[in-house]
């Protein structure tokens, strides 16, 4: 597990892109951390280090985004997912499948069914006092 602290949303954005030259094709990355840690901020560098050229938002009332590109990302936010019935409906595995890359926000929502994926686990906190500061854990892949 590694450690990493970032001052600014464009250095979360540009540890999503330093974590993009690590994954391939079917690789699940599961966010953990609250409502505006940073986690979309992180996905849009991810985005943009696969080579994806699709604007990166929130897929809070989509479910998922796709990207696309020469390694597609499809960008999963699980606030409102509960079920496994829920996740496949939502394609989950069907990206998988696909050889997308997958990150999913709200990955705690899923916690059992996720490990199943060999995840790398990403944990985004904020630091007491410091508006701008984030604590980033990564688990299962050095960067
Ligand atoms: N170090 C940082 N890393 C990421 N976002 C930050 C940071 N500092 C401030 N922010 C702000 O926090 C918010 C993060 O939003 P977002 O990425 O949508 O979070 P989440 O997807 O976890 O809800 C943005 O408004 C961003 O500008
Ligand atoms: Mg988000």
């Amino acid at each position: 597990m590694a450690e990493y602290i970032t001052h600014s949303r464009a250095e979360t954005v540009e540890l999503g892109r330093r974590l993009a030259a690590k994954v391939s094709g079917g690789q699940v990355i599961a966010f953990t951390g609250g409502l505006g840690a940073g986690k979309t901020a992180f996905c849009e560098g991810l985005a943009a280090g696969l080579g994806c050229t699709d604007p990166v938002s929130s897929p809070t009332f989509a479910i998922v985004n796709y990207y696309r590109g020469p390694r597609p990302l499809a960008h999963f936010d699980l606030y409102r997912i509960s079920t496994e019935e829920d996740l496949n409906a939502a394609g989950f595995y069907d990206y998988l499948d696909q050889g997308a890359v997958v990150a999913a926000e709200w990955s705690e929502n899923l916690a059992d069914l996720l490990a199943a994926e060999n995840p790398i686990r990403i944990c985004i906190a904020p630091v007491a006092g410091e508006e701008n500061t984030r604590r980033i854990t990564i688990e299962g892949v050095s960067l």
